[in-house]
């Protein structure tokens, strides 16, 4: 059994031997780095190494980006980032789990948590192919206004205006210079893109045990268009047998227009509550979904291919949406679960996106989904009752078929294990005691964040800038260090950023002290742990964030193991999961708030020490406890409990009924149960609003023989209100019924109903959720109200614009489910309308209170439950009393149970029937029949 682990960017990428020399070092290049280029320029060579391989770190000079506020002295400490192997550099007492793997270059080391910010395609450090990826089509070539154009001729457009720009713009590119990549050979290196707390984890797991068969499926996250097709099979084939890794090939131009334009524009600014009716913010209807689909269906072959029965597809992050439907299509039986490493919006954001359902659609093919915390599952809950109209309980979806898809929160966390190997390389506490040194007498606030409107750089600088003023006594006692990372994108950010930074240097530096260090470069990782670790206090001001492992990687480095700063509070946005995990321990602060923020700093400058503890203490615990390997495990427990229930329930593998098997338990029984569905078992389906109620012959005339046989006890279960269930049923005397779904029981041979719910409780919930109702009657022609005792129905059967009325409806499901929550009260879609009704009323309960109640001999001859139980039913309601049956059957209650259902829903029950209603009288003509052969002849015309 494998598990297939897909994420956009596998954990290793190719780097070539091309000799340094015949390296381009143009200037071009190192402009690619360093200013700002637009994400995509064509003919432009990005995989340039600024660095010959034998520079160690030390002694890179490195060249270095001005910028305000920092001068040449604080540049000299921070060194620009240059990621390399590391595991070269390990020292020999550090045993890491892949020691015995004879490469030094082995690429299996910790990743950075944070590792999305370079740019697809773009790494300084090795040699990779040129990107052949196109320029994207001008956008305006989905011409709204123009009817004639359809989705298909758009592509083909799209298409032709690629192949134009790019003739233009690539035919410079020299043809020698693509050749040299197929003509050296290449080594395979861990990757400085991708998710990299997934890649800890995932290692985490592997290392310890639990995990003992995985493949990662991913793309190799740089150009591979310009190689060679036996290359790249080589390539693919070396990552399988040597890295458990299925590449995945998409054209540079796909891969392009799927990560730089529709996930990096639209989604994830989406995804983060960039708020679409910004002026500024990009089309929601965008050209590259084509190539998010395409990318997606990608993934979706490649795992498809390798698929073995038993395997477990574990689908990563908002890159892959569309992977678990897609798979779900070609492998129905597959075990798939899908985790969103980003927050979720709420479905007022998420319903701008043009293609909101096929998203949503493409996700709920998993059997499982997992969320950073409650609230982004709950966003995801409420977006798909909403968009789609489904049921969603607080655990999840009940799609239409039946089919129920689990949602469940489980926070990712790092592997404290192989952080600790990693920081105890000396060059950590080298520059420890560097910056240490160069910060002596200073209290330091540390950030490192890209320079984007989402991690609130901005907001912090301001919120510092506040601090100074309003705390002037602190000026020459703190230090803010502020590293951005990635400045490209966002010039008009950056240049706000900048203005900041030098107002607060030109109005609160003295000429011995600086209090805010801002660098526009990223630092090495070993720097990084470095300043985590000696820092006085780390500030995280993201405008929305999934989960944020810096600030657990930062809480773990203050230990006081490597330096004595020790327990430093850490100052974190609301708005991040992380804070959900910290809680209160964090110093929570609202970004957008300025003074709250300048207050806490003050507060994290000065907590006394004792506080200092208490609090670093319970979040340590929390980062221990939370860590990767419990991520890994809960997920997969809730994945593995998800789709055994899937399994079961999965009507094609349920069982046709046995006629035989059924008719001998019949008649071996001394005592029976008989519980049927009425709308839709035994009489075909009308509205659930009928006004005129018939039940056909032939369906009356099987219920009286049945409860003409003493050892039988029959009970009819339908929605209907009692009133008309006695109408329906008044020529069967003797009959048993449930009406209204559970919330009222007649019992055989009585004429008095009992209630199950309720009256006067519902009077007063009935009155707010009629007022809810009635706005959207209001506005939806033709739909109407109808009353039950215990529920309420919203109908919109007869709606003027029933599309319109179906998207309203679930609005209103939402508005009442919100509101209604304490009352236990709940919106369900049905056909073309709304049920409202209380959450724990349902038919189940109805057959809970039949069985006891003939346990206690209330009921029929006997004090005793019967030894023959059938329940007939087709819909979700009828679940509950399968559930029932089964429970009774599981406790030995009763000896032969047989639930069946009808149609193609996922079920509880044992068997299924396929000829409808027909199929269900039949049966019980038979057990009637061949029970009292006399009879027969008797009856016989
Ligand atoms: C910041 O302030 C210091 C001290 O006044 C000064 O030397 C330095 O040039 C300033 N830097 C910038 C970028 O304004
Ligand atoms: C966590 O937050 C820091 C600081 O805001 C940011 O630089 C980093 O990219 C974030 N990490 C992830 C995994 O998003
Ligand atoms: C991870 O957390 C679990 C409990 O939450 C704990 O039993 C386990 O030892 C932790 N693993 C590591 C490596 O800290
Ligand atoms: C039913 O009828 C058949 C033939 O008509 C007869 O052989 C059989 O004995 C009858 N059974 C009973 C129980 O009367």
């Amino acid at each position: 059994m494998t598990v297939f682990v897909a994420t956009l960017f596998l954990p290793y990428t190719v780097n070539f031997d091309v000799p340094s020399k015949s390296r381009p070092a143009s200037p071009e290049a190192t402009r690619s780095q360093t200013t700002d280029v637009p994400a995509i320029t064509p003919g432009l060579v990005p995989a340039v190494s600024l660095f010959t391989p034998s520079a160690g770190l030390v002694d890179t000079p490195g060249p270095i980006v001005q910028t305000p506020g920092a001068t040449t002295d604080h540049e000299r400490i921070f060194r620009p980032h240059v990621e390399r192997p590391i595991s070269l550099r390990l020292p020999s007492h550090i045993k890491l789990a892949d020691a015995e793997s004879p490469a030094i270059r082995d690429p299996r080391t910790i990743s950075r948590a944070d590792l999305h910010s370079p740019t697809w395609g773009k790494t300084v450090t090795w040699n990779q192919p040129p990107s052949r990826a196109k320029e994207p089509p001008p956008s305006d070539i989905l011409k709204h206004a123009d009817p004639r154009i359809t989705r298909e001729k758009a592509t083909a457009l799209l298409q032709s205006a690629q192949i134009k720009i790019s003739g233009r713009r690539q035919r410079a590119r020299t043809v020698s210079h693509e050749r040299r990549f197929s003509e050296y050979s290449y080594t395979v290196e861990k990757a400085q893109i991708g998710n990299g707390g997934l890649f800890n984890a995932i290692d985490a797991v592997t290392d310890a045990g639990i995990l003992e068969d995985k493949t990662w499926v991913g793309t190799l996250g740089c150009p591979t268009e310009a190689l060679e097709d036996h290359l790249r099979a080589n390539i693919a084939e070396k990552l399988e047998n040597d890295y458990d890794s299925l590449a995945v090939f998409a054209s540079d131009s796909d891969l392009n227009g799927h990560y730089e334009h529709y996930c990096k524009t639209i989604l994830w600014p989406v995804f983060h509550y960039q708020v679409p009716d910004h002026p500024k913010s990009k089309a929601y209807e965008d050209h590259s979904w084509v190539y998010y689909v395409k990318v997606n269906e990608a993934f979706a072959d490649r795992i498809a291919k390798n698929y073995k029965k038993g395997d477990i597809i574990w689908v990563h992050d908002y890159h892959l949406l569309l992977v678990p439907g897609l798979l779900r299509k070609k492998i129905p039986e597959a075990q798939i679960g899908f985790f969103l490493h980003t927050a979720f919006p709420s479905s007022e954001i998420f319903r701008c996106l043009a293609v909101r359902n096929n998203l949503l659609e493409g996700v709920l093919g998993a059997s499982m989904i997992g969320f950073q915390n409650e609230e982004y599952g709950h966003h995801f809950l409420q977006t798909c009752s909403r968009l789609l109209n489904v049921e969603a309980t607080k655990h999840g979806v009940i799609l239409e078929d039946g089919r129920f898809v689990h949602v469940q929160t489980c926070p990712i966390g790092i592997d404290p294990k192989s952080l600790d190997a990693q920081r105890k390389l000396p060059e950590v506490s080298e520059w420890v005691r560097t910056i240490a040194e160069k910060y002596a007498g200073k209290r330091m606030i540390v950030g490192r964040d890209k320079l984007d409107n989402i991690r609130g750089v901005r907001q912090k600088m301001l919120s510092y800038e506040l601090f100074l003023n309003k705390y002037p006594q602190y000026e020459d006692q703190v230090v803010l260090i502020q590293i951005a990372t990635s400045s490209t994108e966002d010039p008009e950010l950056s240049a706000t950023v900048a203005d900041i930074v030098t107002r607060i240097n030109s109005s609160h530096s003295t000429l011995a002290h600086q209090p805010v260090v801002f660098l526009k470069q990223d630092i090495d990782f070993a720097q990084y742990l470095a300043l985590l670790t000696i820092a006085d206090c780390l500030m995280i001001s993201s405008l929305r964030e999934g989960m944020n492992l810096t600030s657990h990687e930062f809480i773990f480095c203050q230990d006081g193991k490597i330096s004595n700063t020790k327990c430093a509070p850490l100052i974190l946005s609301e708005f991040t999961g992380s804070a959900t995990v910290f809680g209160k321990d964090a110093l929570l602060v609202n970004p957008w708030h300025y003074t709250q923020c300048a207050d806490s700093i003050k507060k994290a400058l000065d907590m006394p020490d004792e506080e200092r503890q208490r609090r670093w203490k319970a979040m340590s615990d929390i980062v221990g406890q939370y860590n990767a390997t419990r991520w890994y495990e809960s997920f997969m427990k809730a994945l593995d409990h998800a789709w055994k229930e899937h399994s079961i329930r999965d009507s094609t593998s349920v069982p046709r009924l046995s006629v035989s098997g059924t008719t001998s338990k019949y008649r071996k029984a001394n005592k029976r149960l008989i519980i049927i569905d009425y709308e839709g078992t035994l009489a075909s389906w009308g509205a659930p609003t009928d006004i005129i109620l018939t039940t056909p012959k032939r369906s009356i005339d099987v219920l009286n023989d049945l409860v003409e046989d003493k050892k039988n006890i029959v009970y009819v279960m339908s929605s209907r209100m009692p009133e008309e269930m006695e109408r329906l049923f008044s020529q069967v005397s003797g009959i048993g019924m449930i009406a209204e779904n559970g919330a009222f029981v007649q019992e055989p041979c009585t004429d008095d109903w009992t209630e199950l719910t309720d009256l006067e409780n519902i009077k007063t919930w009935k009155s707010g959720v009629r007022s809810i109702l009635q706005y959207y009657v209001d506005r939806i022609e033709g739909s109407r109200i109808e009353e039950r005792h215990s529920a309420l129905v919203f109908d919109y059967t007869d709606a003027e614009d029933v599309s319109t009325a179906f998207k309203q409806a679930g609005e209103c499901a939402n508005h009442i489910n919100d509101a209604c929550r304490n009352q236990h009260v709940s919106a369900v879609p049905i056909e073309d309308g709304l049920i409202i009704s209380e959450m724990d009323v349902n038919k189940g309960l109805a057959a809970q209170m039949i069985s006891d109640k003939l346990e206690e001999g209330i009921v029929g001859t006997e004090e005793a439950l019967p030894d023959f139980l059938l329940v007939i039913g087709d819909s979700r309601e009828d679940e509950y009393v399968f559930n029932w049956a089964h429970k009774l059957e599981k406790a030995n209650k009763i000896k032969d149970v047989v639930t069946v259902t009808l149609g193609a829903r996922s079920t509880e029950a044992s068997a299924t029937l396929t000829q409808g209603v027909t199929g269900v009288l039949s049966i019980l003509e038979k057990l009637v029949k061949r029970e009292d052969p006399g009879q027969m002849n008797g009856s016989a015309k």
